[in-house]
């Protein structure tokens, strides 16, 4: 596979669709990975050989020794978790030296975790289900301007000035809701030197280092966290993240132009999950959905949560394929779907007594969706050692096949097992796409 200069690789579902595998399966042909937006709150599950990683924060590319990992400025940073993955990988044996994060970076303080746990607690059933790791609180600081960046951990004096005007406000919200723990400035401005020192070295002005990387010509390779359906501006507001997971975030948070992004990859899952609150039209709470839960291991890598396990939705593909301009795709665990007979995929809505094409970001026009199935015949044998389209079975290509309609764009990668080597790879020629609007009545029932 032939991968050029800039290109992202953006989830098209709810998060988890295995970026991970992605990255590293492209990682050996590429000279630095940028991890562009979210936090923490993400996890990426990467094997290699009989080496299981978990990582929340270093993009996977760390793994490769020739690679330049960057956590760029989109990002926001719990110190903590940073340095306890760099210990992580540097005691089981990977190289640190090349993981750089943006000074520009938000820093993830102590209050934002509180903050966030707090406020999820108040909203008892009207919850978010957030991951509690204070992802949205940070990004609030960061637009209300009161945030403190990774450079600001090198400055004692700047933290203890910024907290001593920010802390009074946290405390107070805090104390607001019952039982919170409050905290005192120097406690923190100790903590924030802690950080600065150690993480010192990796500290890189991220825009200007992936802008060399694109004039030398390197490929670099731009990693979202979470999907498309979880965007903050384009998901099903409010049960999203407070980030932007679409491809456009690689520009924002990467510090790169439109026009240098060369290819978006998306990646989906032969089904669909969700952890976490919100609408959920194909979601299966029966034996199916438990079989697929289970022989997908499909659990929360941050939150240890059950994610929540539903036949693939073709509605949201089309908008995720549209919004990111996606041009090829990588489809993972098509092999959890062997066994299962008929295979149903959701290809419209029913709303309010109309059919709609379009996907409804709105979560209470999405909350009232009635899904409408297409069936599919199942396979019974197992795929995990398939390596060529055409030996895939009948029904499992015919699957694929309609799957690649709806999107239309091609799918270049199949995923049948968790190893990189357990990957279907089509011939691939990168195509720009644009695809066809919504029709015009299905846009206007969700308007
Ligand atoms: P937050 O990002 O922790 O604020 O959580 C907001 C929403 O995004 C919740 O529904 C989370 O479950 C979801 N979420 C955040 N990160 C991930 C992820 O990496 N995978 C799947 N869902 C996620």
């Amino acid at each position: 596979m032939r991968v050029v200069p800039a290109t992202v690789i953006v989830g098209l579902q709810w998060g988890d669709e295995g970026k991970g595998k992605t990255t590293d399966f492209l990682a050996e042909q590429v000279a630095m990975v940028v991890r562009y937006q979210g936090g923490d709150n993400a996890g990426h599950t990467v094997v290699s050989g009989d080496e299981v990683f978990k990582l929340h924060l270093v993009p996977s590319g760390v793994l490769y020794p020739h690679i330049t990992s960057v956590i760029g400025s989109g990002v926001v940073v719990n110190p903590a978790t940073l340095i306890s993955e760099l210990d992580m990988l540097t005691e089981r044996g990977i190289d640190t030296g090349r993981v750089r994060v943006s000074t520009a970076a938000h820093v993830i303080m102590p209050y934002h975790v509180a903050l966030d746990r707090a406020m999820e607690n108040r909203l008892g059933d009207g919850k978010v289900g957030t991951t509690g790791r204070g992802i949205g609180p940070a990004y609030a600081d960061r637009a209300w301007r009161v945030g403190l960046r990774m450079e600001d951990l090198l400055d004692g004096a700047l933290c203890r000035a910024k907290l001593a005007g920010i802390l009074p406000d946290k405390n107070l919200l805090l104390a607001s809701h019952n039982g919170s723990h409050t905290f005192g400035v120097e406690e923190l401005v100790d903590q924030a030197v802690a950080w600065g020192d150690r993480l010192r070295p990796h500290f890189a002005d991220a825009t200007w280092l992936v802008q060399d990387a694109l004039r030398r010509g390197d490929h670099v390779l731009l990693e979202g966290a979470q999907g498309t359906l979880l965007d903050l501006d384009h998901g099903s507001y409010p049960f999203v993240t407070s980030s932007n997971p679409i491809a456009g975030g690689a520009c924002t948070g990467g510090g790169i132009g439109p026009l240098q992004v060369d290819e978006v990859i998306g990646v989906m899952k032969a089904y669909s999950t969700r952890v976490g609150s919100g609408p959920y039209p194909t979601e299966l709470t029966d034996a199916i959905g438990q079989g697929i839960a289970s022989r997908g291991n499909e659990v929360g890598t941050t939150t240890g949560r059950p994610r929540r396990v539903g036949w693939f939705d073709a509605v949201p593909l089309r908008y995720a394929v549209a919004v990111n301009s996606v041009s090829s795709i990588m489809l993972n665990k098509l092999d959890i779907l062997s066994g299962i007979d008929p295979i149903r995929m959701c290809v419209s809505y029913e709303i309010g007594g109309r059919r709609v094409e379009a996907w409804p970001s709105s979560a209470t026009v999405l909350g009232g969706a009635t899904p409408i199935y297409e069936e599919f015949a199942g396979w019974s044998e197992p795929i995990n050692a398939v390596r060529s389209l055409g030996d895939l079975p009948e029904n499992a290509r015919r699957y694929v096949t309609a799957l690649e309609e709806h999107a239309g764009v091609p799918i270049v990668l199949v995923s049948v097992g968790p190893e990189r080597m357990q990957t279907i790879e089509r011939a691939w020629r990168p195509m720009r796409h644009r695809p066809a609007p919504p029709t015009p009545a299905a846009a206007e029932v969700t308007r």
